[in-house]
């Protein structure tokens, strides 16, 4: 899904993703691809952007503001980590083709960068070096989260 943006958009995303590390291997080609299909959403703290146990069909990057992951498990509620800019989350679903392993709500106001599934695992599958960095991250995750359980 191309999602249409301005020249000031276009050129603000490109600044912006050339510094972010996942992307650091992308051509300019690839990351020009990468910011047509990429959508800006904003977030009040205490929103939940994604929820335990529902089905994923987005990758989201941090930009600004911090979130939380939050694991549910037997009435108990337990907080996996914080993330913040140039953070991701929501690669798990994806990548391990799982319901959401956990809860992740905004700590305060935040900005994401939201890749839908189709775009993510074109970009996994054509870039290795992103590919690495996604699956390092949903293996760490996912060994914290069976330690819990
Ligand atoms: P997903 O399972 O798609 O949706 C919930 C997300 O929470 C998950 O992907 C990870 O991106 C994120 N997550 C899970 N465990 C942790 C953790 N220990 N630290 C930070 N984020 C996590």
């Amino acid at each position: 899904m191309v999602y249409d943006k301005t020249p000031d958009e276009l050129s603000w995303l490109l600044n912006f993703f050339m510094k972010v590390d996942m992307f650091s291997a992308l051509s300019p080609e690839e990351l020009y691809e990468v910011v047509r299909h990429i959508r800006k959403t904003n977030y009040r703290k205490d929103d939940r952007i994604v929820e335990q146990g529902t089905a994923g069909d987005s990758f989201f990057i941090i930009s600004k503001g911090t979130a939380k992951a939050i694991l549910k498990k037997d009435h108990k509620t337990v907080e996996l980590g914080v993330l913040g800019p140039d953070q991701f989350f929501g690669e798990m679903a994806l990548i391990l083709d799982q319901p959401r392993s956990a809860t992740v709500m905004a700590a305060e106001d935040l900005e994401c960068f939201v890749l839908l599934k189709t775009d993510f695992q074109l970009l996994v599958s054509k870039n290795p070096v992103f590919a690495k960095i996604v699956q390092t991250a949903s293996k760490e995750r996912s060994s914290k989260i069976n330690k819990k359980n």
